[in-house]
């Protein structure tokens, strides 16, 4: 009866052979969360995925089958199951909406859709992630208010929603997350007053909040926020309030950023910040004179320009060392400009030094009208430039402070085009014209401490790389833009370390992708004083690394566990087959009552190199008769038993159950294709027994880890390599 099953179903056993590799799929015996799995079917049905970028979540296991984007524990959890740890679904063209059902995915500490097309609210459900590090939704089109239920996230580390359309208030609820270290919710349209509550964020060290619609006041209380280091909130609209003196005692701040917020009053004497590096409160309508004390020796940026400060300009601005940008123009500032301030500097040949005073009430300049090498005064639309006809004051100056890259092509000396495509040269190796395959970062600093760039490029360098754990030589800086912020935006180079022993081409492993890849998507790379925040906009894969992606699935997986993860995808190959078999046959049979065990003994028995056909005697030998001492696994199709073969191998027999066999045909079909696959994770295929009613797989048994964990349902699909299933 069960011969007779091939009439009714037709199950193709499709090789496809894609590269050199093959190609498992299929399997059902997850081994993650149900709840998580559907939780993601949720997911991936509320996104719309214009490019199929997710379309490997049809198949297999999220955890094991590299469903893009998705990477998990490396160990099942008390409750047996695999739990999802990150969610990584960066730059994938996403459309649609975010489902409640993310909730669900209660053990995640990684939420990232950067840089797609999202819209549609923020779940509340978000809210219940307990274990929720870093929420990273930025750069999308979602709209809605921010839920009060992600103030109630112990663990959050930073919050990433800038560069989207929301809008309502800052929830109080906030206030309780007291592990957050990083805020960035620029560029929404965020209504409504800054709670004072957030005062009490112990952890604070980032709050951006500029580009959005914030009324109300500026609340003293941010300046009891003990670790704040960069308050940035330009571009909002504070309705004439005026900047609490409080925040004159910020002592840890390294940037404040008040630009066009509608304030007024007085400017704050902010002397006392002993490190601050960047001061903007430029389009206010800030009165009276500037402080007199003199700010931070780390200042690198002043910008007081478009404001009502009367008064003079107080010659403290002279020996500021690292002074980049004094930006004080369209003010009504009268009397002398101290030429102290610039006759002070030395710059190197990588520096550069802007005075912007034009559009004030400046009569003259007091001592000599000297300028050294790369410092730019400008002083048009002043009274002093009626009364002189000093060009290097009076000229005009384009007024793009901001530079563009300047970098010079070391590698014009190489022979062009002599790189395979996707290799290049790496214009900072020690050795000349070896031809590397880069990884390519998109990178941006959102809120630098520094104006101009090209003086802080070796610093950026060696934070960059030693951050990385990666040699100084293997970054370049493919080129860097000022965009509007300023936010400084980066298109970095990877290079591989030169090796001598592998060839004329050069390649990161894939386990150092991997790693690269999550130091800059976990954040993980220390923040900087002087360069701020970072963040990731794109980490291209291609040429050679084309196959990686996504790099640190099952990181932390051994070897050993891997070849159970191949093993069981074999495993679950045959499961998936015999159990839509199965179904297919019950659907269709309905008529034909038990189904006999025992089945007519092999006729078509095969003879396939290095496989041995064992008989039903020889495998109840080796296993002690099934005795369940003996039994090491246990999954939907069946049991798997440790056994000691006479000649002294020791095997693993997996013994498809009843319900799990499968047509002879098919069973044979799958021998000769495991046969055939060679791997090095690949447990080797032994032998089969097909009598008596039972169908067994003996493979080499692998003494390294345990087997059982291995085999308690990893299936799935190997990426590049598979078994497809065809139903028709
Ligand atoms: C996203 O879509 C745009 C066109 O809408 C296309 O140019 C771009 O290559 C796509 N990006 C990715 C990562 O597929
Ligand atoms: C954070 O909040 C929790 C619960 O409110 C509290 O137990 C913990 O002590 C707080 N931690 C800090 C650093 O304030
Ligand atoms: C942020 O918003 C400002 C003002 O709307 C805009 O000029 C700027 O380009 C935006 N930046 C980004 C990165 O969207
Ligand atoms: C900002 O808020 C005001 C009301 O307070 C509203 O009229 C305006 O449209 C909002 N602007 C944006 C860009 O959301
Ligand atoms: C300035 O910055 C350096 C590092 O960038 C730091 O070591 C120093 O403490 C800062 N403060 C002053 C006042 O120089
Ligand atoms: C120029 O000065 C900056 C600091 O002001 C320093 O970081 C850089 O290394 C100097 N460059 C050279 C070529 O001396
Ligand atoms: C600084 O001045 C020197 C000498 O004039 C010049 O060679 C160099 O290019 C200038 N640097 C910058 C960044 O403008
Ligand atoms: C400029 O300064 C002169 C005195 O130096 C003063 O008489 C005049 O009113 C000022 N003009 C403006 C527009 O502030
Ligand atoms: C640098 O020179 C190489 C070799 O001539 C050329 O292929 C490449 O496009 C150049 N890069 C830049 C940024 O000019
Ligand atoms: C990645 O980002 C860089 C810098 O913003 C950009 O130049 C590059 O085109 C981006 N690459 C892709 C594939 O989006
Ligand atoms: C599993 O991951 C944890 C941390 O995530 C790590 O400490 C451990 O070494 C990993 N185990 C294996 C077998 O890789
Ligand atoms: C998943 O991807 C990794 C890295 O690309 C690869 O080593 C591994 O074999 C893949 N696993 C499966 C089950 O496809």
């Amino acid at each position: 009866m069960f011969s007779s099953r091939g009439a009714v179903l037709f199950l193709f056993l499709c090789l496809c052979w894609s590269s050199s590799k093959i190609v498992v799929a299929a399997d059902d015996d997850s081994i993650t969360d149900p709840i998580e799995v559907s939780a993601l079917r949720s997911i991936k049905k509320s996104l719309v995925d214009d490019y199929s970028k997710l379309s490997n979540w049809n198949r297999g296991d999220p955890c094991t089958s590299n469903w893009t984007g998705v990477l998990c524990f490396n160990t099942t959890m008390d409750d047996g199951y695999l739990h999802l740890r990150e969610l990584q679904l960066l730059n994938l063209n996403l459309s649609g909406n975010l489902s409640p059902e993310i909730g669900r995915l209660s053990y995640l500490t990684i939420l990232d859709f950067m840089w797609n097309k999202i819209s549609g609210s923020i779940p509340k459900e978000i809210g219940n992630i307990k274990s929720l590090e870093l929420l990273l939704l930025n750069g999308n089109e979602l709209t809605g208010s921010l839920p009060e239920e992600l103030g109630y996230l112990p663990k959050l580390d930073r919050i990433q929603i800038d560069q989207n359309y929301i809008s309502g208030s800052l929830p109080k609820s906030f206030a309780n997350l007291n592990k957050t270290r990083h805020f960035h919710m620029n560029n929404n349209s965020i209504s409504g007053q800054i709670p004072p509550e957030l005062s009490r964020l112990p952890s604070l060290v980032h709050m951006l909040l500029d580009n959005n619609n914030l009324t109300g006041y500026l609340p003293p209380e941010l300046s009891e926020l003990p670790k704040l280091l960069i308050l940035q909130l330009d571009n909002n609209n504070f309705e004439g309030t005026t900047i609490p003196a409080s925040y004159s005692n910020m002592s840890k701040l390294l940037k404040l950023s008040l630009r066009n917020c509608s304030l007024q009053g007085p400017m704050p004497d902010l002397s006392r910040i002993p490190n601050l590096g960047y001061l903007d409160l430029s389009s206010n309508q800030l009165n009276g004179s500037i402080p007199p004390g003199r700010l931070s020796l780390n200042i690198t940026t002043i910008k007081l320009s478009n404001n009502k400060l009367t008064g003079t300009i107080p010659s403290n601005f002279s020996g500021l060392p690292r002074l980049q940008r004094l930006f004080i123009a369209n003010n009504s500032l009268s009397g002398s400009i101290p030429s102290s301030i610039w006759q002070s500097r030395t710059l190197n040949a990588t520096e550069t030094f802007i005075l912007d005073f034009q559009n004030n009430n400046l009569t003259n300049i007091s001592g000599s009208f000297n300028i050294p090498p790369n410092v730019t005064v400008r002083l048009r639309g002043n009274p002093f430039c009626l009364n002189t006809n000093a060009e290097q004051f009076c000229g005009s100056h384009s007024d793009d402070d901001n530079e563009i890259d300047r970098s010079t092509n070391s590698t014009l000396d190489c022979r062009a085009q002599s790189c395979p495509t996707d290799y290049e040269y790496s214009p900072t190796s020690p050795i000349r014209c070896f031809c590397a395959a880069p990884l390519l970062v998109g990178y941006r600093l959102k809120s630098p401490g520094l104006s101009y760039f090209p003086a802080y490029k070796n610093l950026f360098e060696e934070y960059m790389t030693s951050g990385l754990k990666l040699n100084l030589y293997q970054l370049d800086i493919d080129s860097f833009r000022w965009e509007k912020g300023p936010r400084l935006k980066m298109y970095l180079k990877l290079f591989p370390v030169y090796d001598n022993s592998s060839g004329n081409s050069y390649v990161f492993n894939a386990s150092e992708v991997g790693r690269i890849r999550s130091m800059f998507t976990g954040w993980n790379i220390p923040d900087s004083d002087i360069f701020g925040p970072y963040e990731l906009i794109n980490f291209t894969l291609q040429g050679p690394y084309r196959d990686v992606f996504p790099p640190s699935r099952n990181s932390g997986i051994s070897k050993a566990a891997l070849a159970g993860i191949i093993l069981g995808a074999i495993a679950g190959a045959v499961t998936i087959s015999a159990i839509v078999s199965l179904l297919i046959v019950r659907a269709h049979m309905k008529n034909y009552h038990a189904i006999s065990r025992r089945r007519h003994s092999s006729k078509t028995s095969i003879k396939i190199d290095g496989v041995r056909s064992f008989t039903y005697g020889e495998m109840a030998l080796a296993t002690n008769n099934f005795n369940s001492s003996t039994q090491i696994g246990q999954g939907g199709y069946g049991k798997v038993y440790k056994g000691i073969l006479p000649d002294g191998t020791v095997v693993a027999v997996k013994r498809a159950q009843e319900g799990s066999l499968q047509g002879e045909k098919e069973f044979l079909t799958e021998i000769q294709f495991l046969s055939r696959l060679h791997h090095r994770n690949l447990v080797s295929l032994v032998g089969y027994c097909d009598e008596e009613g039972e169908q067994m797989l003996v493979y080499e048994f692998m003494s390294n880890g345990t087997l059982r964990d291995q085999l308690s349902g990893i299936f799935s699909v190997i990426r590049h390599s598979g078994i497809c299933f065809f139903l028709h």
